[in-house]
């Protein structure tokens, strides 16, 4: 039984009247700039996440980018954020010419760890970019508190999060988050996609402008902005798949919580960890294991496919290395790096499929060492 990590086709077939349509009518109309598919998106996504305004660009990475822009994030300033993301989290703070000062993660839940934001806070320091990592939330009290202490923006990157909660509350949990629509992404585009969501209307409006040339109409611009729209095209397929998401969202959990039950005394491995008050929208469902190669490797043979999310921590990736930082700086988050595994959780996998995974990793952990 072969088992990818990420199952695009059975989403696509499960909804293809209606993505199809949508697509055939974007065809039909050729407005692929923005104009109404874009805005009529902005508006349901602004809805399912009880938020003022949200606005489509071109991926999450320009999300991250323009929010900070928007924001007044400059050359000198300090941006605190975790090591353990994806690049673009470091790659926006240091196009806006600011650094990025990473704060270590709690070992349980791989989250920033909100005791260790304070000792790194200097007069540069202008703002603080929580990560969801995985479609978990921070823990946002703290860092709410922290923030307003000593006077900083905060930028929620939620590009693994839409549709998590935090104490019952939604995205943004402060004032301002971005998502990601990368295709195997809870919400994702049949491309590139991103959105920031936001209740400060001058942020919106700034981002809005931003993303499209710094235009006041159509051939007069009052800033200088950049070309990072959301097609209309894009917008047309998520706002079909933002109807199913919460449908969606509910798989996701069950198959986690599935593998957790299958798992749970499993002694090599650790299953994922989910805060009494939060709601995980599992992006990926991470477990942690010391003999990860082996099982991951064990797991190929069987036609299981696995991920890391991610191997390189961001303070030793060799592009960042300017910012000076060596290995054992953060040893939480080096130390995850060598342990996480994610196993498929997509919502299309079957019941039976999860039971076939976890027999298998079961089986695995039943072979002498030796032999694995
Ligand atoms: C945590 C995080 N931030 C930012 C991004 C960037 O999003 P995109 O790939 O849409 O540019 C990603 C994408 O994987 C991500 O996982």
């Amino acid at each position: 039984m072969k088992i990818p990590l990420v199952d695009l086709k059975a989403q696509y077939l499960s909804i293809k009247p209606e993505i199809d349509s949508a697509i055939q009518e974007i065809l039909d109309n050729t407005s692929f700039i923005m104009g109404e598919p874009v805005k009529k998106f902005e508006e349901n996504l602004a809805k399912f996440c009880e938020c003022k305004q949200a606005i489509g660009v071109s991926s999450g990475s320009s999300a991250l980018f323009l929010a900070l822009k928007a924001y007044g994030i400059k050359e000198g300033d300090e941006v605190i954020t975790v090591p353990n993301s994806f690049i673009a989290t470091a790659e926006a703070i240091v196009q806006c010419g600011a650094k990025p000062v990473f704060v270590d993660v709690d070992e349980k839940t791989m989250l920033i760890d909100t005791t260790k934001i304070e000792e790194k806070i200097t007069p540069k320091t202008k703002a603080i970019i929580p990560v969801h990592i995985y479609g978990q939330i921070c823990d946002m009290d703290p860092i709410i508190e922290i923030a307003k202490k000593h006077n900083l923006i905060i930028l929620e990157d939620a590009a693994q999060a839409i549709g998590a909660e935090y104490k019952n509350r939604k995205l943004p949990i402060h004032e301002t988050a971005i998502f990601s629509f990368f295709p195997a992404k809870n919400l994702g585009a049949y491309g590139d996609g991103g959105a920031v969501i936001t209740h400060n209307s001058e942020i919106a409006n700034k981002v809005s402008k931003l993303r499209d040339h710094g235009r006041i109409s159509k051939y007069e611009s009052g800033i200088v902005g950049y070309g990072e729209r959301l097609d209309a095209l894009q917008a047309a397929i998520l706002d079909v798949k933002l109807k199913h998401l919460e449908e969606w969202t509910s798989k996701r959990r069950e198959n986690a919580f599935k593998y957790n039950d299958l798992l749970k005394d499993v002694k090599s491995i650790e299953i994922p960890f989910e805060e009494s008050y939060s709601k995980h929208v599992y992006y990926v469902y991470v477990i942690r294991t010391k003999k990860r190669t082996e099982l991951m490797k064990y797991l190929k043979e069987k036609e299981i496919f696995t991920g890391i999310y991610y191997p390189i921590p961001l303070h030793i990736q060799p592009a960042l290395s300017f910012l000076s930082y060596k290995e054992g700086d953060f040893p939480v988050a080096e130390k995850v790096a060598k342990e996480i595994l994610s196993f498929p959780v997509y919502p299309e996998l079957s019941k039976i499929r999860v039971d076939y995974i976890t027999d298998n990793i079961i089986n695995f952990y039943k072979i002498p060492i030796a032999d694995v």
